[in-house]
């Protein structure tokens, strides 16, 4: 694909339905090959990411089988993993590497797990750090980079507080608990998306405690269950970003997952003059679900920091572009985590928005988007930096620019999303030139 051409103008209007959760669809695969059993799991995540979380499994001998959107796991219980052949990739997925160094920390087994240039970037110390606490042995590339080198088994129980709040890295622990000897506690400050408890769960583990200290019992007997994913919220949000740009637009997208420790993003929506409402709200496999639809409306602007960062982590890029079709521009603080991300997202959306014309302030913990006062923004070559969410979000931007844009690189937003583009055509039916 290389470069996308995003024209301004028209209106997205309709109803859709998109893939599963990233984030639950990585959970789900895991848990399936470390149960009793075959699960089934429909609305996999169409996502690039996910694909290499099943390619790493099938790599510790985990039979797969995945059709559009449906995936058989045969799993093999908790000691049934076998020593890969080769290193295991994760590709540009942090989620694959982070939670499956967990699982690959309770192995009696060598493995090397690796990625991409962008996640051989990325920090892994964070989950390095608790698993060698707990006894896995494990090398890595300088400054704690991949590839990562693991040998496990004999783990002890901790009780471990991540110093940066993230999901990935307790999930780590917790699946490293799975196997250790005595309950593994993992505490945390600000609540991170708890899709893994959820999950944990559902599959049979034994977990105690709750929001602030969640505490496994080792060696479960976990069963293989039947699962649909909820649709992707993270993904949801862009196509609402869009409705809210283009004047006459309205949408509905169904089955959304609505998890409250992912759904703040929301509240946030409203609070800043967007009518996003929801509602038939379900309980699926312990995750809430439901539909949200929204309409374009005028947007007030607002500033998002502190304990809400954890909680709109993903979604951030998408807010900062709709600064400059707010009234008092979009300011966001506290969320240094951004600068290592799949690219450093703070300085890919300055950069990017800068050259549509956007007023941007950078700070070392996020950035400042002015409002509509600082003028309309303009079509521009943009570079997302090869990130999937950079990508989405300069593109809803470019929806209420003057004139077009070109998107580099468009393809990356396959790592989440592959469809984005033709779902995007699609909503905005013939007046998409
Ligand atoms: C994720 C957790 C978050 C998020 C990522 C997915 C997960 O990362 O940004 O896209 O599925 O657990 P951190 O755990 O690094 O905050």
């Amino acid at each position: 694909m290389g470069k996308r051409v995003i024209s301004p103008g028209g209106t997205v209007e309709g109803v859709i339905e998109l893939p599963g959760d990233k984030s639950i669809s990585h959970r789900y695969a895991i848990l399936a090959a470390l149960a009793e059993g075959t699960s089934e799991i429909s609305n996999y995540a169409s996502a690039a990411d996910c694909r290499s979380t099943l390619e790493c499994l099938r790599g510790l001998g985990i039979g797969i089988e995945s059709k559009e959107g449906r995936v058989r796991v045969a799993g093999k219980g908790l000691d049934g993993l076998r020593e890969p052949q080769r290193a295991l990739d994760a590709e540009n997925s942090g989620s694959t590497m982070r939670m499956l160094a967990g699982v690959l920390a309770g192995q009696r087994f060598t493995s090397t797990i690796t990625g991409d240039d962008s996640l051989r970037k990325r920090p892994m110390r964070r989950v390095i750090e608790p698993l060698r606490q707990m006894g896995a042995e494990i090398r890595s590339h300088e400054g704690d980079r991949a590839p990562l080198e693991i040998r496990g088994g004999g783990l002890r129980a901790i009780d471990y507080t991540p110093p940066t709040p993230s999901a990935q890295v307790k999930s780590a622990v917790l699946f490293a608990g799975l196997y250790a000897h005595g309950v593994t506690t993992v505490r945390e400050g600000v609540n991170t998306r708890d899709h893994t408890e959820v999950a944990l769960r559902e599959f049979g583990a034994v977990m105690d405690g709750g929001r602030g200290a969640i505490r496994i019992h080792p060696r479960p007997k976990l069963t293989a269950r039947q699962l649909v994913v909820p649709s992707d919220l993270s993904t949801a949000v862009f196509f609402i970003g869009a409705t809210l740009v283009l004047p006459g637009s309205s949408l509905m997208l169904h089955n959304v997952g609505l998890n409250p420790t992912r759904a703040r993003v929301l509240d946030f929506f409203n609070s800043i003059g967007a009518p996003v409402r929801v509602a038939t709200v379900q309980m699926r496999n312990g995750e809430l679900v439901g539909d949200v639809s929204v309409r374009h409306a005028a947007l007030e602007g607002g500033t998002i920091s502190g304990s809400q960062v954890a909680e709109m982590i993903d979604e951030l890029p998408l807010l900062a572009a709709l600064g400059p079709f707010t009234e008092k521009g979009i300011e966001i603080h506290d969320a240094q985590e951004l600068r290592v991300k799949e690219s450093d997202r703070i300085a890919a959306l300055a950069e990017g928005l800068r050259q549509m014309g956007a007023r941007v302030e950078e700070f070392p913990d996020g950035l400042r988007v002015e409002g509509r006062s600082a003028g309309k923004l303009r079509g521009a070559k943009v570079d997302p930096r090869g990130d999937h969410r950079i990508a989405m979000a300069l593109s809803v931007a470019a929806l209420g620019a003057e004139g077009d844009t070109t998107i580099r690189d468009a393809e990356c937003v396959g790592v989440s999303f592959p469809e984005f583009y033709s779902t995007l055509d699609k909503l905005r039916g013939s007046e998409k030139k």
